[in-house]
């Protein structure tokens, strides 16, 4: 198989909404967590601008352990009341941070994030981990950007079994 990422185009939701075509296409009928997180950590570390990081940690029951990523190596395991990433997965709620350094208790990974986006990974109530997106932008992500990638975070979700 090889897949050919075209260029997103339009305004930002149309790009998303492209984005979360591809990503289907590639998840579609493999429900193998790490082969879908490794896949979709590529696409969309390629086809979205400004981003440093992007990547999952999955919960091992008692904190979150870092998966495939596309990035400088990271923080291998995160507890859950730690980071910006244990933020989204104790709250389950997606954390948007404009500024990481005014975060208190942000993990600098990777000392040239400046921005932060995480989704929490939630299957029949069940914590799957976390899908986290660092940009070396201030501001990097609005609420287009959250909507949209936690559409591409649902497509994950949904590929498993
Ligand atoms: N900044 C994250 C840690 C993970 S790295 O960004 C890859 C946090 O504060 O949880």
């Amino acid at each position: 198989m090889s897949f050919t990422s075209i260029p997103l185009t339009g305004s930002k939701p149309e790009q998303y909404a492209q984005l979360a075509a591809q990503a289907r296409a590639l998840l579609a009928g493999e429900p193998d967590r790490v082969a879908n997180a490794a896949n979709l950590a590529a696409l969309v570390y390629h086809a979205l601008p400004d981003l440093n990081w992007v990547g999952f940690y999955f919960h091992d029951g008692r904190e979150l352990v870092v998966g495939p990523f596309q990035g400088l190596p990271a923080c291998v395991r995160i507890p859950l009341d730690k980071g910006v990433c244990g933020a989204a997965a104790r709250t389950r709620q997606t954390q948007r941070v404009e500024d990481v350094e005014a975060f208190p208790g942000h993990i600098a990974c990777d000392a040239a994030s400046r921005s932060e986006l995480v989704v929490p990974l939630v299957k029949d109530d069940a914590l799957i981990g976390v899908f986290d997106l660092d940009s070396p932008r201030v501001g990097r992500f609005d609420a287009d950007d959250q909507r949209g990638l936690e559409a591409i975070a649902q497509v994950f979700v949904e590929a498993l079994r």
